[in-house]
């Protein structure tokens, strides 16, 4: 703790009791860096600077606000767990959090522990490492034998008045010094009760078996351009890039004639799309946007790639 006082990073939601500012930075850091995730926290603020704000806001707005941080499905439950939390009031605890849409167990107990000063650990993948080398853990982490030993483990160690800033300080550490990569032991706070520095095995905690399966996907688009305009069509609901704008995929893939291809890497995905000038047998454009207009009705990542990797087009 008070390592976390003089060296934790100092981020403007940590001096902040309003809940609705510390909800909202917690969904917006499950998948972005603190440095990118900054400004559209401060954004969303100033924006929409109450959860009723955010809940009646129209979905183009929360879209829009959102682009450029990708996995847009994240945007849907953030603004479903705000028209909740506005009519149902805040949730108090652990498992209260846990219904709200958009929050999982790691976001649950972050959120219950730095709000409403419960004794919960907030494990993620970092704090999994910082904990399975404190504890020099051997077994494979993915295993429910491991997570219930870290689970008690990380529940025996955390500050029993200052629960959400212990979360917060093994989030810093794990940032700053309990890195995945040649951590740096000689100026960690808790170097004399880890187990894996003594034994000199900390990089190879925690322990790793199975390695995700990649899909790997073809996809292929037209481009329909009328000047400045695209021709788009929005994403069903519930696949990849769910309710965004993307252009038409082509239900035949012409045997000839790709214009452009680009890798681009989901979580679980390698992607190439293969875009044509060409297009027949595609779903007709649904609305025509310019690539300002789509980026702010939430252009995914992809795209986002593809314009930046071709700009003349
Ligand atoms: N990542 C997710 N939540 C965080 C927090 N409260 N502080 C630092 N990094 C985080
Ligand atoms: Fe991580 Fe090293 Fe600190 Fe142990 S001593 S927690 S391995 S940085």
């Amino acid at each position: 703790m008070q390592w976390y006082d003089q060296s934790g990073r100092h981020l403007p939601w940590r001096n902040l009791r309003n809940p609705y500012a510390i909800w909202l930075s917690e969904v917006i850091l499950q998948q972005t860096r603190v440095d990118q995730g900054l400004k559209y926290w401060e954004r969303f603020l100033e924006v929409l600077p109450t959860v009723e704000d955010l809940a009646s806001a129209p979905e183009s707005q929360i879209k829009g606000l959102w682009s450029g941080l990708g996995y847009y499905r994240r945007a849907d439950l953030l603004h479903r767990g705000s028209k909740q939390i506005a009519s149902t009031g805040w949730p108090k605890g652990y498992a209260a959090w846990l219904e709200v849409p958009g929050i999982g167990p790691y976001t649950a107990a972050a959120l219950a522990s730095i709000v409403d000063g419960e004794v919960v650990p907030a494990l993620d993948g970092n704090a999994y490492r910082v904990y399975s080398r404190i504890a020099d853990w051997s077994e494979p982490i993915e295993t429910a034998r491991s997570k219930a030993f870290i689970n008690s483990f990380a529940l025996n160690q955390l500050h029993p008045k200052r629960p959400g800033d212990f979360n917060q300080a093994v989030m810093d550490l794990a940032q700053a010094l309990c890195t995945p990569k040649k951590p740096k032991c000689s100026e960690c706070p808790v170097q004399e009760m880890c187990a894996a520095r003594r034994a000199g095995s900390a990089e190879l905690r925690p322990v790793k078996t199975r390695t995700l399966k990649v899909i790997e996907q073809d996809l292929h688009f037209g481009i329909p351009r009328r000047g400045p305009l695209f021709g788009l069509v929005r994403r069903p609901v519930g696949g990849i890039w769910s309710g965004l704008y993307t252009l038409p995929e082509l239900a035949t893939v012409p045997a000839e004639g790709t214009l452009l291809v680009l890798d681009h890497r989901l979580s679980h995905r390698k992607l190439r799309l293969h875009f044509y000038s060409e297009f027949e047998g595609s779903s007709e454009p649904e609305i025509w946007l310019t690539r300002e207009e789509w980026n702010a009705h939430g252009m995914p990542q992809a795209f986002v790639h593809w314009l930046t990797k071709f700009p003349y087009i």
